[in-house]
């Protein structure tokens, strides 16, 4: 059974500024709802109720969203306005929630170790909360991974094609196709030239890992930027045992960008908003 679900959330989020120079890039709201909680009710609809973020300075906002606001709930309790918490309240009610800081910047393959103390000996889900990830009235993507791990008891990352003159901005796959969009992952290059991609299966920000990846994080030297990068880790994973990659079911966002997080507030407007 996986419980735990990792939400690293350290990154400074500078395509977004000016407006996450004092506020989480997390906390952006698609529509009424920040992005990151759109990525714990996908954990928990998966079924991982315990939520570990790996926190930096200036994200305190993060920590008192997934808490009581007692001022709030006070002055609103019994009025038409109540309805606006039912949400974030049936989270809270759900999740339980910790945090760590990583104190320097190093990857994402850092915070990833950083968490290693909040999660122990055991498979965990990944988010990356500026991925939003969609599938109405199916499984959420998070899901669909879990009960591939039941089945496998191995890492898999979720995957997705893009176009060529975008693959540099990703982690990339090769694989071998074992059907039913499942590939057995033989090789990961982090933000590759178009010319050296393997494919054009990008990954994506979720994960399910399992706990042998701190050893191999602790001993993956610095690679891409300097940073030490989770898709080397993988690579060792793979190449040691087994990583899986999954082209999962549903639209994803990337709303780390402008124009990825315009597009996902007018879908999330116009096909989800009003029917929660
Ligand atoms: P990004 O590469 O999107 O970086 O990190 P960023 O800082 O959030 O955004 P930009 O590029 O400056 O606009 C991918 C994910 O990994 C986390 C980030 O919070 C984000 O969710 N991350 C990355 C960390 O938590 N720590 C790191 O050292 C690096």
């Amino acid at each position: 059974m996986i419980r735990k679900c990792l939400f690293p959330v350290a990154g400074y989020g500078t395509r977004f500024l000016p407006a996450t120079k004092s506020m989480p890039k997390e906390m952006l709201p698609v529509v009424n709802k920040p992005l990151v909680q759109y990525g714990v009710e996908e954990a928990i609809d998966a079924g991982l109720k315990q939520i570990a973020f790996v926190t930096g300075r200036g994200k305190r906002a993060i920590a008192d969203h997934f808490d009581i606001s007692y001022e709030l709930e006070h002055q609103i309790a019994g009025t038409s306005k109540e309805k606006y918490l039912t949400s974030i309240r049936n989270v809270l009610n759900k999740g339980t929630f910790m945090m760590t800081r990583q104190r320097e910047m190093k990857g994402l393959g850092h915070a990833v170790l950083t968490a290693e103390s909040l999660i122990g000996n055991e498979a965990f889900g990944v988010i990356l909360s500026d991925d939003l990830c969609l599938n109405k009235d199916d499984d959420g993507v998070l899901k669909q991974m879990v009960k591939l791990y039941n089945q496998f008891r191995c890492s898999i990352v979720a995957i997705q094609e893009v176009p060529m003159d975008e693959i540099d901005k990703y982690g990339v796959i090769a694989g071998d196709d074992m059907g039913n969009g499942l590939f057995r992952v033989s090789d990961m290059v982090e933000k590759p030239a178009p010319a050296d991609a393997p494919s054009n299966y990008a990954v994506i920000g979720r994960y399910i890992l399992t706990p042998d990846i701190f050893d191999i994080i602790r001993a993956t030297p610095p690679g891409k930027n300097g940073e030490i990068q989770l898709t080397d880790a993988l690579l060792t994973q793979a190449k040691a045992g087994c990583v899986l990659a999954y082209k999962f079911r549903g639209r994803r966002f990337d709303c780390g960008s402008v124009p990825g997080f315009i597009e996902a507030t007018n879908f999330v407007y116009e096909n989800i908003y009003g029917e929660e």
